[in-house]
């Protein structure tokens, strides 16, 4: 068992059960200096609960601390500060690490739930732009984290398929278009196009209300208007198809906008039903509790990204029961997401209540905002070859002799442009920076993946195998790394907590820091007499750094 938890599980015990573990769990502290213990418990918010001074509590506390696993407990005010003892710590840590490998830090919060996650989601026959380069990373990496906590996770690609922009492309393709060039170069073509409709509708109104009038025709399945979106739709997937296998990125449905289009009517429908819908300058909406109303359908009969969602919602429901549905969205779809979820609790709908918008920051470009629009996007497939060639030369220069070069520099490349992204609270804005993205030192994934390297070189070079494990601690020099491969299962459950994969990448980065400090500071394979213990801890450490950057979607190259 985790330290924490056991310290909780005591804790729990000696309060008859009247605070509940998880918050004792957080209530534990770390001393900011090593001579007041390892472990720190404030008794001061169980005064009231216990109408008894802190100190009181404390003294009372401290004479059940039983465990083997602490060597002294003392009372310094109102603090129980704990002394863990190294060896049986070192021991029960190592040994949980060596015996579960990978499923070390496995949760069981969400076992026999179901998770469906929407992310990624771009627009057709738009680029694939570093806009949505966040939702792609942020929700492949909370889907591996949902899943090592338990839950059956269903990733969901909410294609931008549909939608009155399909209109303008039909528009602005009959008018400028050429069948070779969009062959050619679909989605620079495509881009083009629409960027020209609206330079063009600028000055030729016109133009807006004949990309209505084609969506409408594409809504009523008009064959000449299908055809040419069905051949928008292939290109655009077969070019996001390779952003997906650069970045070793799957989805279990590419159900996107254009799938609800014969399930609106139904949702339309239960909405008339329950006399929610009211009539609004021609439009249909339903209007809601201390927020905008809600568009259902607009004057011309057409429905809108909203009617999509709230039919996909309930599709989604209805195909999986899901327990928890996350939309993985940039912070600009807020009030959106606000106004779907108020909807179907007004519809009476009990499963919204597990809906959860994991909303996170711009990525902007000069400080400000990137736009499709206007053409000023990066394109991410360009970023994604600038950093895996640039990680190639770096392999080429520094080891010359490894093999498979290229699928290294892959997972070397895309772990650098991943993790630049991650490692940041998914909250802020990012600004976009080719050369941070591209930095293979400091707080990075080479950095980490390097490590890793480094860590599974050092094994081979003292042939370790894990037969041969020797679980002490070596010396004093370890402790901070058993600390730290202690609080994985803990950051876990945080970032499952919070939808925040940073926690991951911030502890990556602190095992690998302290590995590399260790690995400065003692001759690992020297001493005969430590060498085994010393491998082992290694060992350990390196199944944690694997574990924790497959959590965020990067890979752990053996040699690089
Ligand atoms: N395609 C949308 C965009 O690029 C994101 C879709 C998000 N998912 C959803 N169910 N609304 O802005």
């Amino acid at each position: 068992m985790n330290i924490k938890s056991e310290f909780a599980e005591i804790l729990f015990e000696a309060l008859g059960g009247k605070v509940d573990k998880s918050k004792l769990i957080l209530m534990i502290e770390h001393p900011k200096f090593a001579n007041l213990g390892d472990l720190a418990f404030p008794c001061f918010e169980l005064a009231k609960l216990f109408r008894k001074p802190p100190q009181k509590i404390a003294h009372e506390l401290v004479q059940v601390m039983k465990t083997p696993l602490f060597e002294k407990v003392e009372v310094v005010g109102s603090y129980l500060n704990v002394f863990l003892h190294k060896e049986k710590v070192t021991q029960s840590v190592i040994e949980q690490v060596i015996a579960q490998k990978g499923h070390y830090g496995n949760l069981s919060i969400g076992t026999n739930k179901v998770m469906t996650i929407d992310y990624s989601s771009p627009n057709i026959a738009k680029p694939f732009s570093m806009g949505h380069l966040r939702s792609t990373v942020i929700g492949n990496s909370l889907a591996l984290i949902s899943e090592k906590s338990g839950f059956n996770v269903l990733r969901i690609n909410h294609l931008g398929d549909w939608g009155t922009q399909f209109g303008k492309l039909i528009v602005a393709y009959k008018l400028w278009g050429d069948e070779e060039e969009v062959k050619q170069q679909p989605i620079k073509e495509l881009l083009k196009l629409y960027v020209r409709f609206h330079e063009e509708a600028h000055n030729s109104p016109q133009l807006e209300d004949d990309a209505r009038a084609w969506f409408k025709r594409l809504e009523n399945a008009d064959s000449g208007a299908v055809a040419l979106w069905e051949w928008f739709r292939d290109e655009s997937l077969q070019e996001f198809a390779k952003i997906y296998d650069l970045m070793g990125i799957h989805f279990d449905s590419y159900n996107g906008e254009a799938f609800y289009n014969d399930k609106m009517d139904k949702v339309v429908k239960i909405l008339e039903e329950l006399d929610l819908l009211q009539e609004s300058e021609g439009a249909q909406i339903v209007s809601l509790e201390g927020l905008p109303p809600c568009l259902i359908k607009k004057s011309d009969g057409t429905t809108l990204y909203a009617t999509r969602d709230l039919a996909a919602a309930i599709y989604r429901q209805e195909a999986y029961q899901f327990d928890q549905s996350l939309y993985v969205v940039g912070n600009e779809q807020t009030l959106h997401f606000k106004q779907l979820f108020a909807l179907l609790d007004k519809m009476g709908y009990k499963w919204q209540q597990g809906m959860k918008h994991v909303a996170f920051g711009m990525m902007l470009k000069d400080g400000k905002k990137m736009s499709t629009r206007k053409g000023k996007v990066v394109l991410l497939e360009e970023v994604l070859n600038e950093a895996i060639s640039l990680a190639l030369e770096d392999i080429k220069q520094k080891n010359p002799n490894l093999g498979d070069k290229e699928e290294i520099a892959r997972q070397v490349g895309t772990g650098a442009v991943i993790f630049h992204d991650l490692k940041n609270f998914r909250q802020n804005d990012i600004e976009f920076s080719l050369e941070d993205m591209l930095k293979f030192e400091g707080e990075t994934g080479p950095y980490v993946q390097y490590s890793h390297a480094r860590a599974s070189s050092l094994l081979r070079k003292g042939n370790f195998t894990a037969k041969n494990a020797a679980i002490h601690i070596p010396d004093e020099a370890a402790w901070s790394i058993i600390m730290i491969l202690n609080g994985f299962p803990e950051t876990i459950n945080k970032s499952l907590e919070e939808y925040d994969p940073s926690q991951i990448a911030k502890y990556v980065i602190e095992l690998a820091r302290a590995f590399n400090k260790y690995y400065g500071a003692v001759r690992i394979l020297d001493d005969v007499d430590l060498k085994q213990q010393r491998l082992t801890l290694v060992y350990a450490v390196k199944i944690v750094l694997k574990e924790g950057l497959r959590l965020l979607g990067l890979k752990a190259p053996e040699e690089m």
